[in-house]
């Protein structure tokens, strides 16, 4: 048997593996593989151990004629062709669960670095401009009693509702494609339409798998819908915001600002225009980056493997 990971992960997921598998090909750069790497590696693999970020189309499933099993280092799956590996009969592991609180905390650490300007007061005191004490300089927003919305009431959406719940009492909407009544009863949650969650909310944030009824949801129709002090929070996938339109919508003040841990492209290059614009802040897709929840999902996504390939 033969497993090829497309980048270094967590030890533990690797030794784990090491214990039922002679050979491990591991993708040893910093860089990830370019697609034509991916694919001459990805040939004589049983089983592939893959980032979000690597394609894995159906001309790379057909063409390696020995996978059975494909386990995601991530719980988004959008990255896989999923109707191509069910029709070949390839298994497709991800990992949910284990990065539900960390990236329902990043969520919370963008929410407040944002509305609190940390990253601007930082910069301005770090350039030796703090000097006084400013009576109108770096006001941001109070969050206390305002309203959440939740585009998205999946794992990490609810987890990071309970948290703006239980920290600033906010009130709790939500879109889902299904209610979510225990939510509805903790948090006392409300379900509503997507008109009204963008024409209500203070804070929208997207916690929605990518798909073809997600892509591009929050476009210049949408933006036009939502109070001009909004804040947008995206720790899902970039594709859910058409980034041209959430553009102009900050450049005309539409909206207050907009946290990002995930854009469109990804990563988004230096000379982009959303990285001048005030009041957004821009972080590279580490919603699930903390030592406990990578080892959690390097385990995770070891034992797909090795479920898969039935060795476990
Ligand atoms: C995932 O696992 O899909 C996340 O985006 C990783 O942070």
């Amino acid at each position: 048997m033969q497993v090829f990971i497309t980048r270094k992960i967590p030890a533990v997921g690797i030794d784990l593996l090491k214990e039922k598998i002679e050979t491990i090909d591991i993708w040893e750069s910093s860089n990830p593989p370019s697609y034509e790497q991916l694919l001459e590696r990805a040939q004589g693999a049983d089983a592939l151990l893959c980032m979000l970020s690597d394609r894995i189309d159906a001309h790379l499933i057909k063409s390696c004629s020995r996978l059975k099993v494909i386990s995601n280092y991530a719980v988004g799956t959008n990255n896989i062709d999923l109707q191509c590996a069910k029709e070949r009969g390839i298994l497709v592991g991800n990992t949910p669960g284990v990065l539900t609180e960390a990236t329902a905390d990043l969520t919370l650490a963008l929410l407040l670095s944002l509305t609190r300007k940390l990253i601007p007061g930082y910069n301005n005191g770090r350039n030796g401009l703090w000097r006084q004490w400013e009576p109108l300089g770096f006001l941001g927003l109070d969050l206390q009693g305002k309203t959440l919305g939740i585009f998205g009431m999946g794992r990490i959406g609810q987890a990071f509702a309970k948290k703006c719940r239980l920290a600033f009492q906010m009130k709790i909407l939500y879109t889902s494609r299904t209610p979510k009544s225990e939510i509805e009863t903790s948090l006392k949650a409300e379900r509503v339409s997507w008109s009204e969650l963008l024409e209500t909310s203070d804070v929208l944030s997207f916690h929605a798998d990518l798909n073809d009824s997600t892509r591009g949801v929050l476009n210049s129709e949408a933006l036009a819908k939502m109070k001009k002090d909004a804040v947008i929070l995206n720790t899902s996938r970039g594709e859910l915001i058409n980034t041209a339109d959430l553009l102009a919508a900050l450049k005309s003040n539409a909206l207050w600002g907009a946290g990002l841990d995930v854009t469109d492209p990804e990563p988004l290059p230096m000379d982009h225009p959303l990285w001048s614009q005030p009041n957004v802040l821009i972080t590279p897709h580490i919603g699930s980056a903390t030592v406990e929840t990578r080892n959690q999902m390097a385990l995770m996504a070891a034992r797909n493997v090795l479920r898969g390939l039935g060795l476990d």
